[in-house]
């Protein structure tokens, strides 16, 4: 079983499936001058099926599939079906906007996925175009729906940001009010493509209060084994809330992940830099074996958390989230 210098053990793959995406959330991209990458760039299906068929023989269990928005690859689903079928993938869950979602729900439910997380950061039409640049919410608004009727395990993930959608926290909250959705905020990173510190940061403590000022009743609860979220509980309400500290980097000693990029670059931290390129491993016809050892040895030299990995990086951070995976 893979395990890191740190003796963690690695059982979660987060793979990036395209750098693309229908929605321009400020905090992610910039405005203009995104430069996609050439597909050839891309790991194609074939080779991403190939490296999770490896992975799973290292003890990767579970596979959240993300980007980009995954669903503006062409022929996701056929992607997905092929995944399912892999031995030792015992979840296979998804991250969305869910701009072109809806359609899919019910075969991704004959599928059997394991849960799905919606990014939506506000359910105000006009706050959604100001953050995404796009007028999707009636789009994102079906899929919600979709999901919840189909009986998919849902998350709601919002990226809180001061002066921005902070007062939607309220409104966000009120969803897991009757249903069994999980609400969850998360602090702004850095990773917005123009190398710039979060503009509007809004600390999980901050975002904490903001909540127990309306919700006095709110209790934490147990968090799950590698929860990257602290989770709480409003009285009388279905769905929990949760709150994701992604820049103060609280989560970090029980990270399980690793992650692959659109490109297929091997990432053993968000905050790191690449460890190795596995496109270039695979075209040049490295067997199994020699991919394997490449992961193995990669995660022999892990950070101990986010803050030590963007320490040991090569250049200040300059990505989009596109680039690495959500
Ligand atoms: N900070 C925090 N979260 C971000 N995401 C994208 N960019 C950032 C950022 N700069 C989130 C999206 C989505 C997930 C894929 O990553 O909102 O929920
Ligand atoms: Fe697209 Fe997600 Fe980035 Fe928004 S945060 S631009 S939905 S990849």
């Amino acid at each position: 079983m893979l395990t890191d210098n740190h003796g963690r053990p690695i059982n979660y793959l987060r793979l990036a499936v395209t750098d693309r995406c229908n929605l321009r959330c400020f905090y992610c991209m910039p405005h203009e001058g995104i430069e996609f990458l050439p597909k050839n760039h891309l790991l194609s299906y074939e080779e991403m099926i190939r490296l999770v068929s490896i992975l799973a023989k290292m003890g990767i269990s579970k596979v959240r599939i993300t980007g980009g928005e995954p669903f503006v690859r062409k022929d996701l689903m056929a992607f997905l079906w092929k995944l399912s079928e892999i031995p030792g993938i015992e979840k296979i869950n998804l991250t969305t906007n869910g701009v072109l979602t809806a359609p899919y729900v019910p075969e991704l439910k004959r599928m059997g996925i394991s849960a799905i997380n919606l990014s939506l950061d506000s359910l105000d039409r006009k706050r959604f175009l100001e953050m995404t640049r796009r007028d999707e919410l009636p789009n994102v608004m079906k899929t919600y729906e979709a999901i919840l009727e189909h009986n998919i395990p849902l998350k709601i993930n919002s990226v809180m940001m001061a002066g921005k959608n902070e007062e939607d926290i309220f409104s966000l909250i009120e969803l897991a009010r009757n249903q069994a959705v999980d609400v969850r905020f998360i602090e702004e990173m850095p990773f917005n493509g123009e190398g710039e510190k979060p503009e509007y940061f809004l600390s999980y403590q901050k975002i904490l209060d903001k909540i127990k000022s309306q919700y006095p009743g709110i209790s934490k609860i147990q968090d799950e084994a590698f929860s990257t979220s602290y989770n709480y509980n409003i009285p009388g309400f279905k769905g929990n809330i949760g709150i994701i500290a992604a820049y103060s980097r609280t989560f970090c000693g029980t990270c399980n992940r690793m992650r692959i990029t659109p490109i297929g670059d091997l990432k053993t931290c968000l905050y790191a830099d690449a460890s190795l390129n596995l496109r270039d491993l695979l075209r040049n016809n490295a067997d199994d074996e020699l991919i394997s050892n490449k992961i193995l040895n990669a995660f022999q030299h892990r950070a101990k958390d986010g803050f030590e990995a963007e320490n040991q990086r090569s250049s200040t951070i300059h990505e989009s989230m596109t680039t690495i995976g959500g």
